[in-house]
């Protein structure tokens, strides 16, 4: 594979990507409304909003960029602290041995990949598995290269950091990686089935895919509950922390687009991987699944 280290791809050209301001979003509310006129384009949702597929990825860019600073604390404060059990618990799960190379994609602030490496280190002994992070939005991984900086993980090149899209990892080569990880991404992705087939073709044989992401709770009374704190308390959480209602409220749309745990768990075997049982764990009633599959 390609050393791609942090900082010079970070430096490489991939620019700091900004919330729109006021007459950038008339224009391209002009541009879609006209786009609209023109041709019937291809569609995909962005939260509850049909939008033409080419939309979505500058859309969630934006999403993201707006979110980044206030990301790890509204994490915290919109779980109660819960997203932390889940993915301690996706770690554990993941076993991972010594000398593992995990490509943690729409890796964000960092959770997973911290989370791997203190396993590593304080589990199994073991100080040369690595770690490599991707995410589509500069801002969010700025703030997981951030975490790194100075630690021992960095100075023994241990984790990189590439700007790139879960759909498309033209840079990184054929079955190159041990375990794939995906936490809380996928929903975010405008073709999912392309993500996972990406997976599929840069992991080993014998390589792991996991997902951790929000799911569907079965029980109605639970999932009535579960509405109420998506639909009121987590926009309003957004509203006073980070002042940002709408890319809170796009979040918790975008989890009810997802497909639900049987369904994406025939999309991984689609792509070739090999399930073992029905391919997913719940959490937390349902809120949250672990999917899992082998490449052999
Ligand atoms: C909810 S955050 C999750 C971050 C981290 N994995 C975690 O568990 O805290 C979703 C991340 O997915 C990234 N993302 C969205 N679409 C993506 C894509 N097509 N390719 C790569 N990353 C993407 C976003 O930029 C964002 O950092």
């Amino acid at each position: 594979m390609n050393s791609y280290t942090s900082s010079r791809l970070l430096r490489k050209g991939f620019g700091t990507i900004r919330p729109l301001s006021g007459s950038a979003r008339a224009f391209t509310a002009r541009t879609y409304q006209q786009q609209q006129q023109q041709s019937e384009p291809n569609t995909t949702h962005f939260g509850y909003k049909t939008v033409p597929e080419e939309m979505k990825e500058a859309l969630v860019r934006n999403v993201f960029s707006s979110v980044a600073s206030n990301y790890d604390v509204m994490n915290d404060a919109m779980s109660m602290g819960i997203h932390r059990i889940w993915k301690d618990h996706f770690i554990r799960k993941m076993a991972p041995t010594p000398g593992a190379k995990l490509l943690d994609v729409a890796g964000g602030t960092g959770d997973i990949a911290q989370r791997f490496l203190e396993y590593q280190d304080n589990i199994n002994g073991d100080s040369s598995s690595t770690v490599h992070m991707v995410d589509i939005n500069p801002d969010m991984l700025r703030e997981g290269e951030r975490r790194f900086v100075g630690s021992e993980w960095q100075q023994h090149n241990r984790i990189g950091f590439t700007v790139g899209n879960a759909e498309k990892l033209d840079f990184v080569e054929d079955n190159s990686f041990d375990v794939y990880t995906i936490a809380f991404g996928i929903r975010n992705c405008t073709h999912p089935e392309k993500v996972v087939q990406e997976a599929f073709r840069v992991l080993k044989p014998g390589g792991r895919f996991m997902c951790l992401e929000f799911s569907r709770v079965d029980n109605p009374m639970l999932a009535a509950i579960y509405d109420l704190h998506s639909f009121y308390v987590i926009p309003k959480l957004g509203e006073l922390i980070a002042n940002d209602r709408e890319s809170y409220e796009y979040l918790v749309e975008s989890i009810r687009k997802f497909p639900p745990q049987d369904k994406f768990a025939q999309i991984i075997r689609d792509a070739g991987f090999t399930t073992i049982g029905k391919g997913y764990e719940n959490m937390t009633f349902g809120t949250v699944a672990i999917h899992s599959g082998y490449k052999f």
